[in-house]
């Protein structure tokens, strides 16, 4: 593992509810160095955003959790621990993948696409203390070898590069990237710097859409996300509005 703290002690279990979960309650148990990285085989009970399920076949995909003491960050500010994890992700794929072309793009809020469909997907748990992020727990599902997908509109690294990956290589460069990115943010002008890479990979950015919110469709464009993380969208009236991950659906 090339990196001074992220991933440099793992955790490797077989079968666990949610490596989330498992992350929260060791985090309430003992001593826990910052970096920590909790893998599993399976997750019985893989939790997603807005409450969803999140399935990958076992063996067959990433799927684990970061433990962070951002303690720099102001609660306030929380939602640049989305940006650093997709950014990561972005940067990791387009280092696995870089000898074929791809479309790899962040959807707001965290999700990770390739070509439209969904190849990772994040859920950071954080714990916080007066007005600051004391614990994080960055959770990650990121499609590895996994070939059949249903109905789901999602794919893997195997679907797009034809290929079998190594789940420990494939966990070594996200762990890296994820690294580098949470070091940037700590630095001096790590915030503009994560919101101008968060938006360059942005789908959908400037594009007139249409999308769905209190059962009533309309044509938008995106056109930032706030400090608080909401997404930013322009109304065909030039007005603005800002929705929340469970208040707008997209196209
Ligand atoms: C999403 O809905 O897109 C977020 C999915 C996050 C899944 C990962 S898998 C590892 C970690 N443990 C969990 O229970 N969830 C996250």
């Amino acid at each position: 593992m090339d990196t001074l703290f992220v991933g440099q002690k793992i955790i490797q279990l077989n079968e666990v509810a949610s490596t989330n979960t498992y992350a929260i309650n060791l985090l309430k148990d003992v001593k826990v160095l910052e970096g920590s990285v909790i893998i599993a085989d399976k997750q019985s009970n893989g939790r997603g955003q807005r409450g969803n399920l999140w399935l990958a076949e076992p063996s067959m995909n990433l799927t684990f959790s970061c433990i962070l003491f951002p303690s720099f960050l102001n609660a306030s500010n929380h939602f640049y621990l989305s940006k650093i994890t997709a950014l990561a992700l972005y940067d990791a794929l387009t280092e696995i993948m870089k000898d074929s072309q791809h479309d790899i793009k962040i959807k707001w809020p965290n999700d990770i696409l390739v070509n439209n469909k969904k190849i990772a997907g994040v859920l950071i748990e954080n714990n916080f203390r007066a007005a600051q992020v004391q614990q994080a727990v960055i959770g990650i599902g990121l499609n590895v070898n996994q070939e059949n997908f249903g109905e789901l509109k999602a794919t893997s690294l195997k679907a797009c590069c034809t290929k079998t990956f190594s789940l420990k290589e494939v966990l070594a460069i996200v762990c890296k990237h994820l690294e580098t990115w949470y070091l940037k943010l700590r630095n001096a002008n790590g915030y503009s710097v994560v919101d101008g890479a968060y938006l360059n990979s942005l789908y959908l950015l400037n594009e007139w859409e249409h999308y769905a919110a209190d059962g009533q469709v309309f044509k938008a464009r995106i056109s930032g996300v706030d400090d608080s993380g909401k997404l930013v969208v322009e109304m065909e009236n030039n007005s603005l509005k800002k929705f929340d991950v469970k208040e707008i659906v997209f196209p």
